[in-house]
């Protein structure tokens, strides 16, 4: 498949960041199982702690819309060599299986499963299976 769009989306989405704190703006596009793409960028918080990562919020979206299956999402920010998702987000994204992660930044873009990004996510926690 060609992911030209959802990274498109995602670069959409980061001109909404609210990030006063660190200036670091980060945009997420997560494509649904039925097609539907929701919307994520960082929302800070003065206390810090309380930032919401961008991959959070468009988990949260796609919830709130009554969505829980996802084909990918795709993440974005203007750095030196594509962004990665922190460990808190990549168990959130795996909450909810989704399996392919694009990370891309201006110039270049890669590809990951979750799985390699966040093996045995859920192993043995209250006891199930992966
Ligand atoms: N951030 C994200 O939104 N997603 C990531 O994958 C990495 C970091 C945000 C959190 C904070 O607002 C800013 O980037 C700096 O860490």
């Amino acid at each position: 498949m060609n992911w030209d769009a959802l990274v498109e989306a995602a670069w959409q989405a980061r001109e909404m960041a609210y990030a006063p704190y660190s200036n670091f703006s980060v945009g997420v596009a997560l494509l649904a199982a039925d097609g539907q793409v929701f919307l994520g960028c960082n929302v800070e918080n003065i206390s810090y702690g309380l930032t919401n990562c961008a991959e959070r919020v468009a988990i949260g979206a796609a919830v709130a819309g009554g969505v829980r299956e996802f084909q990918a999402v795709a993440v974005v920010a203007d750095t030196g060599v594509p962004i990665s998702p922190c460990g808190a987000c990549r168990q959130v994204l795996a909450e909810f299986g989704v399996p392919k992660v694009i990370l891309a930044n201006l110039t270049q873009r890669l590809e990951f499963t979750l799985e390699e990004l966040l093996p045995r996510a859920s192993s043995g926690i209250l006891d199930r299976p992966e």
